[in-house]
């Protein structure tokens, strides 16, 4: 019997891909990165899972690479930017440039780093006893959907040689970009520990919150961290989906909602922890901590190449003068005031605080 054809629509070319890949797919609202199981995943030559947040958007999707010790991957290079963390362990990567130049530098818990588009590159686990793990954040769904064609993204010579950027990018140095507090940037291709830079102030996301936004080799791929001090939470907001939100150091909470809902949805943070708040979802940060803590948020679409409206505004709006994420919803923005939030939210975080054995600084109600 000639079977008829079945009509070839709605597909997603990444999750098609993925499929052939053999590895396994998290999903869920948040994970814990250290605790999920990798499997061998032959093109990698190191074990792997992706994993997909429920807020993860449409243009992006995060790996966890798994390296067993004394090992390397296979040598790698495609059309999709890639910024990747560093969770455990210690080794090192090269990366090698248009002109064949090698770039190799050591990386070790809390590093950050991106490969430059269609870079060849190869990772290796220095340790002969400890094994390494690392997340990365791709923009494979998003280039993969667009082309839908594995080769052009995966064996393309196109080279990008205004991405690769000045040999110290890959050293650990980089160039500090003063813009507007909360929009400053450090443009670089490789952080050392994300727990060591130095951040800078932004006091209209509340007294005492720091943050640095990176530009990674020349990438639409977003990363920044942010720092919250002893004692103090941020205020809430919102913004599109695929912010994947990772805790750095410290320990913490997040609670998230809806407009309108009456619960919120909570989410525990430590190190390992990852969680992307869904399309307009409110949220807002808490430290529990008797330490500051950082937190590391990477996501499509960068303050240099916003790529979406709602990223340029969000982006963009750091500024008092524009509209966006720290404009007040009473003035049509995406934050809201310490004064207009829900007195639960301070109640929760003085019990909190109270059972972490931690002062909170911040007094309302
Ligand atoms: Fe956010």
């Amino acid at each position: 019997m000639i079977e008829q054809n079945t009509p070839r629509i709605g597909i997603d070319p990444y999750l098609e891909w993925l499929k052939g890949e053999g590895i396994p797919t998290v999903e869920d609202f948040g994970v814990d990165l250290l605790q999920i199981d990798t499997r061998p995943w032959a093109r990698m030559g190191l074990n792997g899972a992706a994993v997909h947040l429920k807020g993860r958007g449409d243009f992006i999707s995060m790996f966890v690479l798994e390296l067993a010790p004394g090992a390397s991957s296979s040598p790698q290079r495609h059309l999709y930017e890639e910024v990747l963390y560093v969770l455990s362990g210690r080794g090192s990567t090269t990366v090698e440039g248009a002109d064949g130049r090698k770039h190799s530098f050591e990386w070790g818990p809390r590093s950050l780093f991106a490969i430059p588009l269609n870079t060849k590159y190869r990772h290796f686990n220095g340790s002969g006893s400890e094994p390494a793990r690392l997340v990365t954040t791709t923009s494979l769904p998003v280039v993969l959907n667009m082309f839908h064609n594995e080769a052009f993204v995966f064996d393309n010579p196109f080279r990008f040689d205004e991405r690769v950027g000045a040999s110290k990018y890959f050293s650990g140095e980089g160039d500090f970009i003063p813009v507007l507090p909360g929009q400053h940037m450090w443009e670089t291709n490789f952080v050392p520990d994300l727990a060591e830079i130095e951040l800078k102030a932004w006091d209209e996301r509340g007294a005492g919150s720091k943050n640095i936004i990176f530009i990674l080799a020349d990438g639409t791929m977003h990363a920044h961290i942010s720092e919250m001090q002893v004692g103090t939470y941020k205020k809430a907001h919102r913004h599109a989906a695929d912010f994947h939100v990772m805790c750095v150091t410290g320990r913490g909470y997040s609670l998230l909602w809806y407009e309108g809902e009456p619960d919120f949805h909570r989410v525990d943070w430590k190190h390992g922890t990852v969680f992307a708040p869904p399309d307009r979802m409110f949220h807002q940060h808490f430290n529990a901590s008797p330490t500051p803590a950082r937190y590391l948020a990477t996501a499509f679409g960068s303050l240099r190449y916003p790529f979406t409206e709602s990223k340029r505004k969000s982006m963009t709006g750091g500024g008092v003068k524009q509209g966006g994420v720290a404009t007040s919803v009473k003035q049509g923005g995406d934050q809201i005031e310490f004064e207009d939030q829900s007195p639960r939210i301070h109640q929760l975080y003085v019990e909190e605080t109270r059972k972490a054995g931690v002062e909170a600084k911040m007094k309302f109600g």
